[in-house]
């Protein structure tokens, strides 16, 4: 069996993913496996940066396909998402035929079929993911749903349900092989149920210390064991309080990078408070650690170290 078969079971999931310095959870693994072997998309809510695209990223390495993606945004329409016709390429050809005096009724006919054909189609991310002529079938990251308008996710179900593009002009594109597809949304609104009864749910929440540990002395090797446990210990803390926005997993490792650069070996009071901006991005949630609070969870820190030190 080839190194990027499917896995086979959640056990080989997870040490697959791990293997690309992915580190899931049970659930995850097994949602994720389920998705493959049932050939069902899978749909991730969650907090920000805490691995809902670069799951989407592995798996296309993991499994060696190609990694497509739609990026969502406000406005996007079945022109950016799907197929578009190139008018563009379309007149040229007219004016081509009037001017080789296509004026017969066959030719006339032959070229308004013509103008209808592949040929004259711009294909985007939905649709070159579902392209039979694909060699192997794509992993189609659709990120970040919630971006989108709603009336966006009623062109989605098609896709999702068939793995089919129906083009009124040309006829129904349906992929010879389903592709893997990775839906997310951070929840700035809810995804219609009709979309997400068509995929596996899963809700990515902020994983736990001994989780984002593994996951930090993988994405920032050479972190010394002292520092890492305490940002670790220090983060964790700051998610149990009510901020704007808590930090995810990707400002645990820009702040561990920072630190690092700034040559700390432990975690100071001083030292925080210079780099709060890499891990807070909203003033108040900055002004609120300022001062004593930033220390407090430090000496918290500290002294559970302490505990468990003996
Ligand atoms: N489980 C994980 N294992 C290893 N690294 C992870 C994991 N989760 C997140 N990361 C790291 O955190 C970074 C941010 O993750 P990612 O961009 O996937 O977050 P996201 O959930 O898509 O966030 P957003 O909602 O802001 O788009 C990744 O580039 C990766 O380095
Ligand atoms: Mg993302």
């Amino acid at each position: 069996m080839s190194d990027t078969a499917l896995p086979t079971s959640i056990d080989d999931t997870l040490a697959r993913l791990s293997a690309l310095d992915y580190v899931a959870d049970r659930q995850l693994a097994t949602c994720v496996y389920l998705a493959l072997k049932l050939q069902r998309p899978l749909f991730l809510e969650g907090e920000p940066g805490t691995g809902k695209t670069e799951i989407a990223r592995t798996l296309a390495t993991m499994l060696g396909r190609p990694l497509i993606r739609l990026q969502c945004y406000e406005g996007l329409d079945l022109a950016g998402a799907a197929y578009e016709w190139n008018y563009g390429r379309q007149m040229m050809e007219i004016r081509l035929a009037e001017a080789t005096g296509g004026g017969a009724k066959e030719s006339r006919d032959a070229l308004a079929n013509e103008l209808f054909s592949e040929r004259f189609l711009t294909k985007r991310a939905l649709l070159q993911a579902i392209d039979p002529a694909n060699p192997v079938p794509p992993v189609l990251l659709i990120d970040e749903l919630d971006r989108a308008d709603e009336p966006f996710e009623a062109f989605l179900l098609e896709v999702l349900a068939d793995y089919q593009i129906t083009i009124p002009e040309l006829g129904t594109v349906k992929a010879s092989q389903p592709p893997i597809v990775i839906l997310t949304s951070n929840r700035t609104r809810e995804i219609h149920d009709a979309v997400k009864r068509r995929c596996l749910y899963h809700w990515v929440d902020f994983p736990d210390a001994k989780r984002e540990l593994d996951i930090l002395q993988r994405r920032v090797p050479g972190i010394g064991p002292a520092l890492a446990a305490q940002i670790v210990a220090f983060i964790q803390k700051l998610r149990s309080l009510e901020l704007t926005k808590l930090p995810g997993i990707a400002e645990t490792i820009e702040w561990t990078r920072a630190l690092m650069e700034l040559d700390a070996m432990v975690l100071d009071p001083e030292v925080i408070q210079h780099t709060l901006g890499v891990l807070l991005k909203y003033q108040d949630d900055i002004a609120r650690m300022q001062g004593s609070e930033a220390a407090r969870l430090l000496d918290q820190v500290r002294e559970e170290a302490r505990v468990a030190g003996g």
